[in-house]
């Protein structure tokens, strides 16, 4: 599958795809949706945004430091106004922190903002932990410092995931890019 100019649908041989106004990928830590985003935007010509990092350019500190200074709860406020920011572009692929979906509040934007396409990337929590031990912020992902509180977590939000998402992906024996043209098959059949 090819992706078209920016702003036209990627075609098929069979259909051209209707798009929606912006891609919203959501799944736990080490899901890949950052990868896999930044890879279909590239190939939709639309921007790539990253709520985690909108929100670290916003407060000139990192997603740590937020922890730290103003406990998840205060962490979780600053998210939410970055996602509603993310969800005024259109054109956009959104990657979420893993950790939107937990707030009522989020949810509901997500599900009530027109155009929005939600796409979970879905794998086995091993998996998903062994993926971030392998990545170089390992150490800083506040969430992820108890394995055991981490796979509690997951399982808490595993069903918030399925329910937000019009689109679930099992990427465990997949690459990003086979993720990524995944997406894009999927889409044309919504
Ligand atoms: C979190 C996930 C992180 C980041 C923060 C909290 C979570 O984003 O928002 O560390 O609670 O799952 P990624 O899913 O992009 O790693």
């Amino acid at each position: 599958m090819t992706a078209g100019p920016t702003g036209s649908a990627p075609s098929t041989k069979s259909s051209p795809i209707t798009l929606p106004r912006r891609i919203v990928l959501t799944g736990f830590m080490g899901a890949g949706k950052t990868t896999v985003g930044r890879l279909l935007a590239s190939s939709l010509g639309w921007e790539f945004i990253d709520v985690d990092a909108i929100l670290e350019q916003r407060t000139g500190s990192t997603v740590a430091n937020l922890f730290e200074q103003h406990g998840e709860a205060g962490f979780r406020r600053i998210e939410s106004s970055a996602l509603a920011n993310a969800l005024g572009r259109r054109n956009a692929v959104i990657a979420l922190g893993g950790g939107v979906p937990e707030i009522l509040t989020n949810r509901l934007l997500l599900e009530q903002t027109p155009g929005t396409t939600v796409v979970f990337l879905d794998a086995p929590f091993p998996v998903l932990f062994d993926r971030c031990m392998l990545q170089e912020n390992a150490a800083v992902r506040p969430n992820l410092q108890d394995p055991a509180v981490a796979e509690q977590r997951f399982r808490q939000r595993h069903p918030l995931y399925r329910r937000i998402a019009h689109i679930r992906l099992l990427t465990e024996d997949q690459t990003s890019a086979e993720t990524a043209s995944d997406v894009l098959r999927r889409l044309a059949t919504l």
